[in-house]
């Protein structure tokens, strides 16, 4: 009998898959030299289930790191991740090495490949994301779109959300979720105004089934989609998270395009309205019919501010409201310091902020508490790269924790607590306490909407502490003011409030 032969008459059934089994699971293991190291693997699926179980991946991912160290690595069926944890990692890789780090997964990821493509600003990369960012940059920071300033624009639909306060019923506490609808509405109709010169009514039916679903679409776990980890999965899941997700840009894409059209007719290029307006004029003007300035860019660039800066914006000032109802002597001591600067004659204004540090403190330490966006959108490697001593091959999908950012003790002493105080110094000025603070990231990827996040906060917040009480009803328990849930955002929980008009 040949060796062969022997060998064959011990290989029966049960013995080859065991066989098979060991090697699964040995491949599974198997990393790249001086690749990051990471948790155990399953066979195929990889760390899916810490993925695809976890309440809000950014905690998981620092408990993670805390054994394995800032920068690991995780494998979901078919995607390769590395997650980069604390702020001396990420300022690394994002703002040391940012060109390495600037790409996106437009290529790697299926559900961005399918759902958005090489287009636009959030998910596109190279010379037409570069040119579309720098235009988009320009038209936020000047604002010199249009007839009225940003801020007269704030304050304008800080009146609207006025009315919808004042109409609501006085005897019973409301639901924060309906709250939230109104700031949705309210952020959203500035980056309408801003782009397509035009707002729309709180009630308009098309209005709110767009934002309904912007909010589903944010409170999706994006990386934990089984057909990113398996994209033949998309034969099998027809109606999954991920194919409502796609339908929910498109409903957005749809919606943006109608707006686009009806513009062009109206057209002026000798009256500059919005971005809309900006955009035909560059295109046109310039026949620049490259990628960053074709018609279909226009929508997706503008599909994407509609998406970022709504939900953004709007659940920060949800949370943030959450904790004045927690903190009422939190609540008075803003109200305090917004009734010595500015009184309750007149409107807030941006000239006001450098003399309210509480107000500021307030601000800073929600944001850091509450991490609106705890993990970045995914950034991908141009090539291959060394990050913490390690080596991350090119076109490896890179996320930064935000979260571990604002929640590492080394830098923020006690950082489950909320305190304003730590942004006042000894002079009773508003100062950084310490550079890990990187709520919209950092680098050429960072967010490109921060500016007007941090005046639409400011006055929305201003303005609603100067006209409002906000305050539990008695007896109610109110739910911890703190994330324990995310999907691309955090969601604060549902809570019911007071709402007070000041005398
Ligand atoms: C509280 C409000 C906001 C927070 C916390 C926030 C945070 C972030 C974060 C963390 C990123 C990812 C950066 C990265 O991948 O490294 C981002 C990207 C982005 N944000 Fe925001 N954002 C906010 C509001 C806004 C607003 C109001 C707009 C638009 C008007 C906006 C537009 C964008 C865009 C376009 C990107 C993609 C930038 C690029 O890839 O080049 N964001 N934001």
């Amino acid at each position: 009998m040949s060796i062969t032969q022997l060998l064959l008459s011990y290989l029966d059934v049960p013995t080859v898959l065991v066989f098979l089994i060991i090697f699964l699971f040995l491949v599974a293991q198997r990393k790249p030299h001086r690749y990051p190291p990471g948790p155990w693997r399953w066979p195929l699926i990889g760390n899916l289930p810490i993925v695809a179980g976890a309440k809000m991946l950014a905690k998981e991912f620092m408990r993670i790191s805390q054994k394995y160290g800032p920068v690991f690595s995780l494998r979901l069926g078919v995607l390769n991740m590395v997650i980069i944890n604390g702020y001396d990692a990420i300022h690394e890789a994002f703002s040391e090495k940012a060109e390495l780090f600037i790409g996106r997964p437009h290529d790697v990821i299926y559900f961005v490949k399918k759902a958005i493509g090489k287009k636009g600003l959030i998910l596109n990369e190279g010379p037409s994301w570069y040119d579309l960012r720098k235009m988009i940059a320009v038209a936020l920071r000047d604002f010199g779109v249009g007839k009225k300033t940003l801020e007269e624009r704030i304050l304008d639909e800080c009146q609207a959300i006025f009315e919808v306060l004042d109409s609501l019923p006085k005897a019973q506490p409301i639901q924060s979720v309906n709250l939230k609808r109104t700031l949705m509405s309210a952020v959203s109709n500035i980056i309408c105004s801003i782009t397509f010169g035009d707002r729309f009514q709180y009630t308009d039916k098309q209005f709110v089934k767009l934002l309904d679903s912007l909010a589903r679409f944010f409170r999706t776990n994006a990386l934990a989609l089984p057909e990113n980890a398996f994209p033949i999965l998309r034969f099998i899941l027809p109606s999954s998270q991920g194919e409502d997700m796609i339908r929910i840009q498109n409903d957005i894409r749809d919606f943006v395009r109608e707006q686009v059209e009806k513009h062009k007719e109206t057209f002026d290029p000798d009256n500059i309205r919005d971005i809309v307006d900006l955009y035909l004029q560059v295109s046109d003007n310039e026949k620049r019919q490259t990628k960053a300035f074709s018609n279909e860019s226009m929508v997706r660039a503008i599909v994407d501010l509609f998406s970022a800066g709504t939900e953004t914006t709007s659940l920060s000032t949800t949370w943030a409201i959450l904790f004045l109802v927690c903190y009422p002597e939190i609540q008075r001591e803003l109200h305090k310091e917004i009734m010595q600067v500015i009184g309750n004659g007149r409107r807030p204004s941006l000239q006001d902020k450098p003399h309210l540090p509480y107000v500021q403190a307030f601000i800073s330490e929600m944001m850091r508490v509450v991490n609106v966006a705890s993990i970045t959108v995914p950034h991908v490697t141009q090539d291959k790269v060394e990050l913490c001593g390690y080596v991350i091959p090119k076109r490896t999908v890179c996320t930064a924790n935000i979260y571990s950012v604002h929640m590492d003790p080394k830098e923020w002493p006690q950082p489950e607590e909320f305190r304003p105080e730590r942004w006042i110094n000894k002079a009773g000025e508003f100062y950084k306490p310490s550079k890990a603070f990187l709520p919209f990231s950092l680098g050429p990827r960072a967010c490109l909407g921060e500016q007007l996040a941090r005046i639409e906060f400011f006055l929305f917040l201003t303005s609603m502490i100067q006209q409002y009480e906000f305050s539990a009803p008695i007896g109610a328990k109110l739910p911890r003011p703190f994330p324990e849930r995310a999907g691309i955002t955090t969601t604060p929980p549902d809570y019911e409030l007071y709402i007070k008009k000041r005398e």
